[in-house]
Order: structure tokens, then C-alpha cells, then sequence
């Protein structure tokens, strides 16, 4: 079998777990596919360079809606970015970062530093 990958800049994941989904992360997730689709954002466009999937729980359920990303940086490996009450403007701005190769914003970030 012979699959197509399609080398990315990084993966986005929003968590569709009940806690989340109850703050909207279903909404949030359509609004940053549709978003990823019309600024050609996607790894499927031409120029696009991420990935979104949903995600079940990520262990932040009280602070929802919860995203993380997992990117490959310089010197420093698998870089991951967790973040919780993300609304569309900062799913938005993670995604043009990790778009851009540039620094990931840092408000509303969890976990790892
Ligand atoms: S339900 Fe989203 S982090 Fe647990």
C-alpha cells in the first residue's frame, strides 16, 4: 500500500470531550476548520500547512475549551503547546503561528513550559 503524506507545519487538536464541548469546543473546532479552509491554512491547500483534528479529553475539562499543538521546532525536537478557555480569536492566532513557524502566543498556555 502506497498512503500520501502531506508534510505539516504542525497539528492542532480540540478537545470534543462533554466538559468542552459544553463550553462550545464543537463550535470552535467548526470555526477554526472553516477558517483554516478560506485563508488556505489547511495542509491540503495549496500553501497550507496544518493540521486540525478533534481530540478527546485533555486533561484540563474545568478550564475547557482545551487545544493543544504538537510541532517540530529547531533545537528543540517535538515542541507541544497547551492551552484551556480558548475562544476563536486565539485558536486563530495559534494556528497563524504555527502557520508562520513563528513563537506560539503564550496567554491562556497549561502544562509543559
Ligand atoms: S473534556 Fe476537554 S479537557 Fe477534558
Amino acid at each position: 500500500m502506497s498512503a500520501k503524506y502531506f508534510r505539516t507545519n504542525g497539528h492542532l487538536l480540540v478537545c470534543q470531550g462533554p466538559n468542552c464541548q459544553a463550553r462550545g469546543s464543537a463550535l470552535l473546532h467548526r470555526a477554526l476548520w472553516n477558517h483554516l479552509e478560506r485563508e488556505s491554512l489547511a495542509y491540503y491547500k495549496r500553501g497550507g500547512t496544518l493540521r486540525l483534528t478533534e481530540s478527546g479529553c485533555l486533561g484540563s475539562c474545568s478550564f475547557g475549551p482545551s487545544l493543544c499543538v504538537y510541532r517540530a521546532a529547531p533545537g528543540v525536537g517535538l515542541e507541544e503547546a497547551w492551552y484551556a478557555a480558548v475562544d476563536f480569536p486565539l485558536a486563530a492566532r495559534i494556528a497563524q503561528a504555527v502557520h508562520e513557524q513563528g513563537p506560539l502566543p503564550a496567554e491562556h498556555q497549561y502544562g509543559p513550559e
